[in-house]
């Protein structure tokens, strides 16, 4: 064990451990996107910054990725932390202005306004569908193409991949397009009240990396319309 200093607080925390999995264990919330527990951190959304070092000599670090050590000082509320937090979520905002996961992250950490122009992207790069396309599903069906402003999620050459087994394990963990919210203004309101939504249908997604066909949802909700027709209990 070892003795790190986390937001003040003299704590005991297990050598090799991330400093998320150390303030988490300690009741520290630290918002995420692209950490998902069972998939090897990536440090690609940069939601989960703290600011490590001494006054002075601060720097920013992803928690996901960063590992404790010996007498490191964390600091998860810094105003500098929350002002970068905020930036990060208004420009993930403006990328998919109507996700509702990045709507809730948004509110809770009192974003109120979204200065950038919404581009309306249906990916944010976070990475969690190649992750669990090969981490879990030991698929490699989907990796990320290109660089800079073209980078992009898709399938070899853009085909539908021979590797992919319409598993669904892509869309599940996917926070751009789970759970869309489709209320009145979604676009505009920044807001963590809405309802949990069921998985949006294929038809809506032609760009997700979403080869089930036919869509498990809409498959599901057929049937559902096609009981209550004929009378019976859903
Ligand atoms: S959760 Fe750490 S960078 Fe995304």
């Amino acid at each position: 064990m070892i003795e790190i200093r986390l937001n003040g607080q003299r704590v005991k925390v297990e050598e090799g451990v991330s400093v998320l999995d150390a303030s988490r264990f300690y009741g520290v919330h630290i918002p995420t996107l692209c950490f998902l527990e069972g998939l090897s951190p990536y440090g690609g959304c940069r939601l989960c910054l703290v600011e490590i070092g001494k006054p002075g000599q601060s720097k920013l670090v992803t928690s996901c990725t960063y590992k404790v050590e010996e007498g490191l000082v964390v600091r998860t509320q810094s105003e500098r932390v929350i002002k970068r937090r905020q930036m990060l979520l208004e420009l993930y905002l403006a990328t998919c202005p109507s996700s509702k996961i990045i709507q809730d992250l948004a509110s809770k950490h009192h974003v109120t306004q979204v200065r950038f122009q919404p581009r309306h992207e249906d990916c944010i790069l976070c990475g969690l569908c190649v992750r669990m396309c090969k981490e879990q599903m030991q698929g490699k069906a989907i990796n990320f193409a290109h660089r800079g402003t073209e980078r992009a999620v898709c399938t070899p050459f853009d085909k539908k991949s021979e590797e992919c087994r319409l598993c669904g394990g892509c869309m599940y963990v996917c926070p751009a397009c789970q759970a869309r919210c489709q209320g009145p203004g979604a676009e505009e309101a920044i807001c963590n009240a809405c309802l949990n939504l069921p998985q949006p249908c294929l038809e809506h997604f032609d760009n997700a990396m979403c080869y089930m066909d036919p869509c498990v949802a809409c498959e599901l909700e057929s049937k559902r319309e096609h009981d209550v027709k004929g009378g019976k209990k859903a």
